[in-house]
């Protein structure tokens, strides 16, 4: 990967739908390349699927520590990000630029990153990909909103 090393070396836990899984596939690559692991959850080839079945799978290893974060890619990202902001655990950012990327990291904490293949090109989405782990949560006045949204989660019907 060109931009520059992404600090420590991480697990990252990759989900597709079949509008998604070119992306996914690059972005596993380079993610390996960088010396990452990647634990790729599907799918695998171009047939229709569901993309909650994916987002399922890593939203699971991200709650059962099995991996640090989690990538998401559909057609658009948005189901694959409604998908994973159901659990709990999971603060998933659905991102267009490297602005939102880093922010979602240093204010959201998210620990899943949800593309869309079919919005952005793949030059975007490595850029986002690297400013994504490459920034810390910055904690402080966030840590409070934080917690509200799981006050949010365990009181909402
Ligand atoms: C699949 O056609 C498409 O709906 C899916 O990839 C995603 O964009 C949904 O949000």
């Amino acid at each position: 990967m060109v931009r520059g090393a992404m600090t420590r070396s991480l697990i990252l836990a990759l989900g597709a739908d079949h509008g998604g899984v070119a992306l996914k596939n690059r972005l596993a690559a380079a993610l390996a390349e960088a010396g990452h692991e990647v634990r790729d959850y599907g799918t695998d080839g171009p047939a229709s699927v569901d993309y909650p079945d994916f987002a399922q799978a890593v939203c699971a290893a991200i709650e059962d520590k099995q991996a640090d974060f989690g990538i998401l890619v559909c057609g658009t990202g948005i189901g694959m990000s409604i998908a994973a902001n159901r659990h709990p655990g999971i603060r998933c950012g659905l991102v267009h630029d490297v602005t939102t990327a880093r922010l979602t990291r240093a204010h959201n904490n998210a620990n899943v990153l949800a593309l869309g293949a079919r919005i952005i090109g793949e030059e975007v989405a490595l850029d986002i990909l690297h400013a994504f782990l490459a920034t810390e949560f910055e904690g402080g006045r966030h840590e409070r909103r934080l917690a509200k949204l799981n006050q949010a989660t365990e009181t909402t019907p």
